[in-house]
């Protein structure tokens, strides 16, 4: 077993770079599987999903291949198996390969994926999607099989925009026949990159990134080469790094308008934020604000940042109110938190958060990737030393997280016991 120990108070200062976007290379992988042939997809972060889909691609007859940062995938030999609760388990992301299976093969079975630590995460709008494209549809025995002839291109009004329906309807759609349309799509700029790569494929996918998705149908699509967009969360993350730390870190490859909902919270909590070109400095240097937070889907505040936050606010003077409208299980790290001091009340959905003047260092175990990296900058900012346990959770999103901030000043390592 591994733990993290981080020796608290030094203030993070330097150049720090972001890796591409975990959540853009999951469904992207998963698109691969429409694509037969040889697809080369660059600046792939080394982190665990990224291994745990990559071995679901080879379970289905792909061959998958790394070199750096460079995977490539021939999926000209994949086939529709079934995909068990073993691996589904392993990641809920795996839920992925739905679309693309089915609209190569009209037919795919997967086991439900189960709920995780931040929520039962259903797949009802996934299912309401690939239905209203012609898919008859069993759940039995704890799998879902979907069958269809050919899919048929349909109208689909999504009640939630949520991020992996709208990519496995997308997925499912692009060899349907005729036109499909995604209304109330999620707006994500991981969605962008996965339009992006199947029209590279061949695909005719428009309106990404805005709530109204336009899919005409193609008679097939062929592997194409792909780099993804940076990881917009990392960067967040870093931001809050140099926040909570008092520091200052110029922070390189990132998509400044995918991080705009970030850098306008931590202004309003003043922090002085400079953004030009791909790159965006941070400094803590001034008075503190407590603020409030509610996260929305895209453009609104990410989830995925939500932990942080809570986080740097609980050393914030003030008190903030911080609302999770997207999970309904996602303040796992707060119980972390309050062994470090900090002065968190959950009430449902909110966290009304009293800022310390300083954490202190405690044994604390992360629940789930974001919760982790959450304790790994309260560890950064408090006094005295903190052991962070189950550290694999964080290796989920985050390359070489350590040694990145070790880099920028932080006394923090891993060691096996
Ligand atoms: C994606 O998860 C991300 N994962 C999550 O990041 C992220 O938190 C989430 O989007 C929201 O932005 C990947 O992209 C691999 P959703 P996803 O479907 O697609 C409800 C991380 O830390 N819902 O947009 O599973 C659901 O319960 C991870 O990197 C339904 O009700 O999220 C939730 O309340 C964590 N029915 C809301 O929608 C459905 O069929 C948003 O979920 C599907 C979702």
């Amino acid at each position: 077993m591994d733990r993290i120990i981080i020796n608290g108070g030094n203030r993070l200062k330097g150049v720090i770079n972001v890796s591409g976007a975990k959540n853009a290379v999951l469904p992207i992988l998963g698109a691969s599987l429409l694509c037969p042939g040889i697809n080369v997809i660059y600046d792939v972060p080394s982190l665990k999903d990224v291994e745990v889909m990559s071995s679901l691609l080879e379970y289905l007859g792909a061959s998958v291949s790394r070199n750096g940062k460079i995977i490539t995938v021939d999926t000209s030999n994949v086939e529709a198996r079934d995909v068990s609760e073993e691996l589904m388990r392993r990641m809920r992301a795996s839920n992925l390969v739905l679309g693309p299976l089915l609209g190569r093969f009209g037919k795919v079975r997967i086991s439900q994926p189960g709920g995780c630590n931040i929520g039962s995460r259903p797949m009802d709008l996934h299912l309401k999607g690939i239905r209203a494209l012609g898919a008859s549809i069993k759940e039995q025995w704890g799998y879902i099989t979907a069958e269809a002839g050919r899919l048929v291109g349909s109208e689909i009004h999504l009640d939630v925009p949520s991020v992996g329906a709208t990519e496995n309807i997308i997925m499912a759609a692009v060899l349907a026949k005729g036109e499909t349309i995604i209304y109330n799509a999620a707006r994500e700029p991981e969605i962008v990159d996965l339009q992006t790569f199947l029209n590279k494929a061949g695909a005719c996918i428009k309106g990404a990134g805005t709530s109204v998705i336009r899919i005409k149908g193609v008679g097939s699509l062929h592997p194409c080469k792909h780099r993804v967009i940076p990881d917009r969360i990392e960067a967040g993350t870093h931001m809050v790094a140099a926040a909570i730390t008092n520091g200052d870190i110029t922070i390189q490859n990132v998509i400044t308008e995918h991080i705009e909902p970030m850098v306008a919270k931590l202004r309003e909590a003043g922090i002085d934020v400079e953004m030009e070109n791909n790159t965006v400095h941070v400094r803590a240097t001034g008075k503190r604000y407590a603020i409030d937070i509610r996260t929305m889907p895209y453009p609104g505040f990410p989830t995925d940042m939500q932990p942080q936050m809570t986080a740097l606010l609980s050393v914030t003077p003030g008190t903030s109110l911080i609302t999770e409208n997207i999970f309904e299980n996602r303040f796992k790290h707060v119980p972390e938190l309050h062994r470090m001091g900090a002065d968190i009340k959950v009430e449902s959905r909110t966290a009304v958060v009293c800022g310390v003047k300083k954490l202190s260092g405690a044994t604390v175990r992360a629940t789930d990737l974001r919760a982790g990296a959450a304790l790994v900058l309260a560890g950064l900012a408090a006094e005295g030393t903190t052991v962070i346990e189950c550290p694999e959770h964080i290796d989920r999103g985050y390359e070489n997280l350590e040694e990145k901030y070790r880099q920028l000043g932080a006394d923090i390592y891993r060691e096996r016991v």
